[in-house]
């Protein structure tokens, strides 16, 4: 009987860690077996402030995944926040995020910046080659991928994300970070009319508020406007936005935003489009939802893996090693 292709892909993220376990199926499309999440302790604004919080929340993800499948798999294909080299092997250089990892019992195969490992389950060939940039709009993060001509010709990652929203909503309006969140998410960039009122929870004992809705969306607006412009200023200082045919692709959790597609269009001045990953032999719909286009690309980039040592491709990261 032929032996099993099993990858592991593993995404710690600034806001959540995830790991999927899945077999490589016919043309190495991969099946998922297994899945794990949980929110991704011991970071702040990106940084890893307490590597034991850290590592058990990816032993926690690692565990639940193998559960899952029935594995008990520990090399995995990791997608970093930030990692040392845009593509391909790269070093850990962040000391404590290292020694999490370490802490789970996980070994990494190898790792990634988040926002390549994105581009792996949202960009398909043609998008590669006509030139389009993916904006990975994770929690305390942006990830940038310029793509042209098959290859990643920029990548960066800008220390804002859609928690910073979160958080300007709850300082702002005197409330807590989760209900920051929960008006986030239900306003969105959508204006609402001049006499909608939001009650707000009131924080330390205070009794419950009332604000407009148009407060709350200005808040959401403005610091999403400061992030595309930050977004842009990156990207013209290096590629010309209207050359790249395949315009902005979002993703990440930041792009499930409503209304987000419109204010990009309008500050990038160019078509804008939400990625979702790319279908993978999936029991659940939500696994496909952009937050989970990192893991997921881990896991189409380890599944490719047996195609690549047949010798029928050119090997990605033989074309990445160009570029570092
Ligand atoms: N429905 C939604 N509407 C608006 N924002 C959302 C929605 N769902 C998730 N988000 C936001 O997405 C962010 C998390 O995105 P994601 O899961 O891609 O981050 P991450 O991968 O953990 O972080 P990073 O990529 O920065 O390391 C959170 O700030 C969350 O508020
Ligand atoms: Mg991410």
């Amino acid at each position: 009987m032929a032996r099993k292709h099993i990858i592991g892909g593993l995404d710690i993220g600034t806001t959540k860690v995830v790991s999927v376990i899945a077999e490589a199926g016919l043309h190495g499309h991969p099946v998922i077996k297994g899945w794990g999440e949980c929110a991704a302790l011991g970071i702040r604004k990106g940084v890893v402030i307490d590597k034991t919080s850290l590592g058990k929340s990816i032993a926690h993800a690692v565990g639940m995944a193998q559960a899952m499948a029935g594995l008990s798999i520990k090399e995995f294909y990791c997608s970093l926040p930030y990692a040392s080299q845009p593509a391909g092997t790269c070093e850990i250089t962040d000391v404590q995020l290292y020694e999490a990892i370490a802490m789970a019992g996980v070994t990494i195969r190898q790792a990634f910046s988040s926002v390549i490992a994105s581009a792996e389950a949202i960009l398909n060939h043609t998008h590669k080659h006509i030139g389009t940039v993916l904006i990975d709009l994770g929690g305390a993060l942006t990830g940038l991928a310029v793509y042209n001509q098959g290859e990643p010709v920029l990548t960066r990652m800008l220390p804002v994300g859609s928690e910073h929203i979160t958080s300007d909503l709850a300082l702002c309006l005197r409330t807590s970070l989760s209900e920051g969140e929960r008006i986030k998410r239900s306003l969105g960039l959508l204006r609402p009319d001049s006499s909608t009122t939001l009650t707000i929870s009131g924080v330390g004992g205070r009794a419950n508020r009332t604000v407009p809705a148009c407060t709350a969306s200005d808040i959401i607006k403005s610091r999403s406007q400061e992030i595309f412009e930050l977004v842009y200023q990156a990207l013209s200082q290096h590629v010309r936005l209207a050359s790249l045919t395949g315009g902005v692709i979002l993703t990440g959790g930041g792009s499930l935003l409503k209304g987000i597609v419109d204010l990009a269009a309008c500050q990038m001045n160019c078509p804008v489009a939400v990625g979702h990953p790319v279908k993978l032999a999936m029991s659940q719909e939500e696994w496909g939802s952009p937050v989970y286009a990192s893991v997921l690309g881990m896991v189409l980039y380890g599944a490719k893996g047996s195609t690549r040592r047949t010798g029928n491709q050119t090997g990605w990261r033989e074309v990445i090693s160009r570029f570092i």
